[in-house]
């Protein structure tokens, strides 16, 4: 964009009459008899729409909604002196076309406009990164930011410490021991919402990373109800590397195809689709719950399913009833989709699961967006060996959750940290992070085009959906109550005592102080 303006000279002669110009100039009636004819938009945001033509008011709607460049060629970038060096170097180029030469030339007039890139900090010694990402699409994520980190600090040396077992089932165990002791990694994997503050902001176990976001002008690049759930007390306490989506139904299109189904929508065309299927020798849900956590993940996209996103979000704060109807339903649905799952779920992890999926001995699978990501590790494109659906009778609506990194009190390399977190928050990690992890961008920026067809779909969604908080993944409740839905939960899966589930749900909630 560029801007033409008038302004008032010292010493001009008609100081009033140009007062008056300049009047006549900001006014709404001088900027829509002006614009009209000269092919631009009102600078003023009130400009009579009616009287722009096609092109023009094409040019008002991309000017409020595109990414907005200031012009070099007419004076918005740059200083004027620095222009006419470029000026310079171009007419050279133009003539010659001698590229390289007109780069040295471009780098030396950045360099005399004192614009030089400021050389980056050399850091060394250790950074130790703590998570629970060992699974494919997982770990290959991981990967591709350390080495964004390792482009920009090749003296520092990445110490990988991971915990396998997915949602940090083991890991979250680990993590809790070493920071009680006093012995802390650098940074470590986090999710977003109440796992980050309850767990360790209100512990006093963390620094607050404020000024990063500051320094890098970042509270613009974020949804603000993202940097809602990571700030406590006036601080910001990490930094949001992606967001998943935990309400996803994965399903094997082969095997759709060959039983004539199309993908259920809602759990009536889910369980009828599920009887063809188990009629056809097929295990219709494949489900791996050898941590507890993957079976509170399935009970998390019934209970949207069966109750909606409001009355969903309304169990966290204790407005929807956990004795209620609907939390009833959502336990019957529950234990009637165990009909359908594979006889081994207790001894298969998530990714195992999928890998059913994937090998066509089971249809569907109910897990987060991470799937898709162990999908392209093991080689599979989306929407061609495998489709996806929200799952069961939760279309429009987005389980969220967000994985983020911290900075623990007491790190032993907080600078090296600080520049770790500051890759996690840039476009570069988390554009080089989530198209494998399967995750879309916490930032707003992200490039588009380096995600695939399902991302794609997940950026839509999150942009439109209405936004509900994981259970299972520590944005709903706190670390506490989850652990007491988890006991639940694990008799509920053995017994599916629908009654004894849900008066320990209820008591759960009581324990949690929220009921
Ligand atoms: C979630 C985590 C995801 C994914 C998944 C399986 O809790 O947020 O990033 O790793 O666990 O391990």
């Amino acid at each position: 964009m560029l801007s033409d303006s008038f302004g008032l000279p010292k010493g001009a002669p008609h100081p009033e009459n140009a007062a008056a110009w300049l009047e006549v100039c900001g006014s709404k009636a001088g900027q829509d008899a002006f614009n009209p004819l000269k092919g631009s938009i009102p600078a003023r945001t009130d400009g009579d729409r009616s009287l722009y033509d096609a092109y023009l008011q094409s040019a008002m709607d991309d000017f409020s909604s595109n990414k907005i460049a200031p012009s070099l060629a007419h004076g918005a970038a740059a200083s004027e002196g620095w222009v006419t060096t470029i000026s310079d170097v171009m007419t050279l180029f133009v003539a010659d076309l001698d590229v390289a030469a007109a780069q040295a030339g471009l780098e030396q007039a950045a360099e005399s406009a004192g614009m030089e890139a400021p050389p980056e900090e050399a850091l060394s010694g250790d950074l130790e990164i703590f998570s629970w990402w060992t699974a494919g699409g997982e770990a290959d994520g991981l990967n591709a930011m350390y080495g964004v980190f390792s482009e920009k600090y090749p003296d520092v040396e990445i110490v990988n410490a991971t915990v396998a077992g997915g949602a940090g089932s083991n890991a979250k165990a680990v993590l809790a021991t070493r920071m009680q002791s006093g012995d802390p990694p650098d940074s470590f994997q986090v999710h977003a919402g109440h796992e980050l503050i309850d767990s360790w902001v209100k512990a006093d176990k963390m620094e607050p990373v404020t000024s990063i976001f500051e320094n890098n002008d970042w509270l613009g690049s974020y949804p603000p109800g993202v940097i809602d759930i990571l700030s406590y007390d006036g601080e910001i306490w990490s930094v949001p590397v992606n967001i998943h989506r935990s309400n996803v139904l994965w399903y094997n299109k082969q095997v759709f195809a060959d039983n004539g189904l199309s993908a259920p929508a809602t759990f009536d065309e889910f369980f009828a689709a599920a009887d063809t299927l188990q009629a056809a020798g097929v295990t219709p849900l494949a489900l791996g719950d050898n941590g507890i956590w993957t079976f509170i993940h399935l009970f998390e996209t019934v209970l949207l399913g069966t109750m909606g996103a409001a009355k969903y979000r309304g169990l966290w704060d204790g407005s929807t009833d956990w004795a209620g109807t609907e939390v009833k339903q959502a336990l019957e649905n529950l234990a009637k989709m165990m009909d359908y799952v594979n006889a081994d779920h207790a001894a298969l992890s998530w990714d195992q699961a999928a890998q059913l999926v994937a090998d066509g001995d089971a249809a569907t699978t109910i897990m987060g967006d991470w799937t898709e990501g162990y999908f392209l590790s093991i080689g599979l494109t989306p929407d061609v060996e495998f489709g996806w659906m929200p799952s069961p009778s939760t279309d429009g609506m987005f389980i969220m959750l967000s994985d983020s990194f911290g900075l623990p009190k007491g790190a032993p390399h907080p600078e090296n940290a600080a520049a770790w977190l500051t890759v996690c928050g840039s476009k570069a990690g988390q554009d080089a992070f989530n198209p494998l992890k399967g995750s879309i961008p916490a930032r707003t920026d992200g490039d588009r085009s380096l995600y695939d067809a399902y991302l794609q779909s997940a950026m839509d969604d999150f942009s439109s959906n209405e936004i509900a908080p994981s259970l299972a993944h520590g944005a709903a409740a706190s670390e506490g109550w989850v652990t007491t839905i988890s006991d639940v939960m694990t008799l509920f899966v053995a017994d599916l005592d629908v009654a004894t589930a849900q008066e320990g749900l209820v008591q759960a909630c009581a324990d949690a102080g929220m009921c």
